[in-house]
């Protein structure tokens, strides 16, 4: 037997895995002209090539064996390996990575490298000239070693794979965060520029009323006076008291907390006078299985929908509506209006100065949050549609 001793080290050593290595040293290690690691591609319907030895510069991407096909797809399909004592594989590129001319045949053994729960990753392949055919000693240590491959390949796959979760979902949140840091800032800018300027005035008038009364040698004009400033200040605490409600209710809904989703949706449309708005709610107990924080989304997507009705729509009429379909609960916001560009309006918000207009983008991060989809509709004169979906399965 030879010594596999590079071989292993390169499989089971602390660095990356490097495949083209790999190949290089399983050629040498079974005296071969050469190896291919051909490795299941992401949709797990072909094989593709992670690495040739010799190298096949432009031939690897060429080389695309669909699952199933030819010996080596075989292998991948059914996880067995074979020895051939005489092949010569059809396809070009195939050929060209295994360095044949034509008409030329290779003896062949072909080892499908196996993940962590027993399924074909890669299938390795290595070939040398007639009359050299593999013995079954080799096919068992090749399948040795390839065994190993398979769990590194596997656990590689795995890493990138969760990597590339953690970045997505480090976007979302750093996105979900940087709208909610928006909103904040807006609110403070409601209480700034409506509450406090409010409460200045009143302590003004309140001060002036007090002047009024104790300092005036004519108390007739003093008291008509002090009585003017104090009616001033009480108008100022009642304009302070409706920019705060105002500004609170921007925050959180206490109706949905107290009512439920569709009392809240309900209370939406009446919120705003200046438009008339039909609700539309099939009676349904289902949809009080919607849990509270996909309510919270919904309830916050109609407001917005409904704020830009207000803002932008040009029409005196809108529908809200929710409704259940199947395991899926339906929100549609829907206006007549004037229409817009969705995607030249999304396209912006996502660049330059997405704290200008956040509603939409708003929106689809926090139906992205919990898994629902949006979907916003509008032609120019005709007017728009919000839509959400959000899926009810049992593992939600
Ligand atoms: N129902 C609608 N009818 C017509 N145009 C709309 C409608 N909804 C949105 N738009 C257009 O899409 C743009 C983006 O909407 P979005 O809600 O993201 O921001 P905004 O309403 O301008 O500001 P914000 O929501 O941040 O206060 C709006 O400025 C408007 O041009
Ligand atoms: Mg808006």
């Amino acid at each position: 037997m030879r010594d596999d001793a590079a071989l292993w080290d390169l499989l089971l050593g602390p660095t990356d895995l490097d495949l083209g290595a790999v190949a290089g040293s399983m050629s040498s290690s079974f005296a071969a002209d050469g190896s291919l690691i051909l490795v299941v591609d992401h949709a797990a319907t072909a094989l593709v090539v992670g690495a040739a030895d010799p190298p096949g510069g432009t031939a690897e991407p060429a080389l695309r064996i669909p699952l199933g096909y030819g010996v080596t797809g075989l292998v991948a399909q059914n996880g067995r390996s074979v020895r051939l004592d005489s092949d010569s594989p059809r396809n070009a590129a195939h050929r060209q990575l295994m360095s044949l001319a034509a008409g030329q045949s290779v003896a062949r053994m072909c080892v499908p490298a196996r993940g962590l729960s027993g399924q074909v990753v890669a299938v390795v392949s290595v070939h040398r000239g007639l009359p050299h055919p593999f013995a079954e000693a080799e096919l068992q240590r090749a399948q040795r070693l390839v065994d190993v491959l398979g769990l590194r390949l596997h656990a590689h796959q795995l890493r990138q794979a969760t990597h590339g979760h953690r970045s997505e979902r480090d976007r979302l949140i750093a996105h979900a965060i940087s709208v909610q840091e928006a909103q904040r800032r807006r609110v403070a800018g409601d209480l700034h520029d409506g509450v406090t300027q409010a409460l200045v005035s009143l302590s003004f008038h309140l001060a002036a009323a007090e002047v009024s009364l104790t300092g005036s040698p004519e108390p007739a004009s003093s008291t008509t006076e002090a009585q003017l400033q104090i009616a001033s200040a009480r108008q100022l605490a009642a304009l302070a008291y409706d920019e705060t409600r105002a500004a609170i209710s921007g925050l959180h809904s206490l109706i949905l907390d107290d009512l439920g989703l569709v009392a809240a949706l309900e209370s939406l449309t009446h919120a705003v006078p200046q438009l008339d708005i039909e609700f539309r709610a099939a009676p349904d107990e289902r949809l009080a299985e919607v849990p509270d924080h996909c309510a919270a989304v919904l309830y916050r997507v109609a407001q917005e929908a409904i704020n830009n009705m207000v803002k932008h729509a040009e029409t005196p009429r809108g529908v809200l509506s929710i409704r259940r379909v199947g395991d899926l609960v339906v929100l549609e916001a829907t206006d007549d209006g004037v229409g817009f560009d969705v995607r030249s309006v999304l396209a912006g918000s996502t660049s330059s100065a997405p704290a200008e207009h956040f509603g939409l983008s708003s929106m689809a991060e926090r139906c992205a949050l919990i898994g629902a989809t949006l979907r916003i509709d509008s032609v120019h004169g005709r007017g728009s549609a919000v839509i959400v979906e959000l899926p009810l399965s049992a593992d939600r």
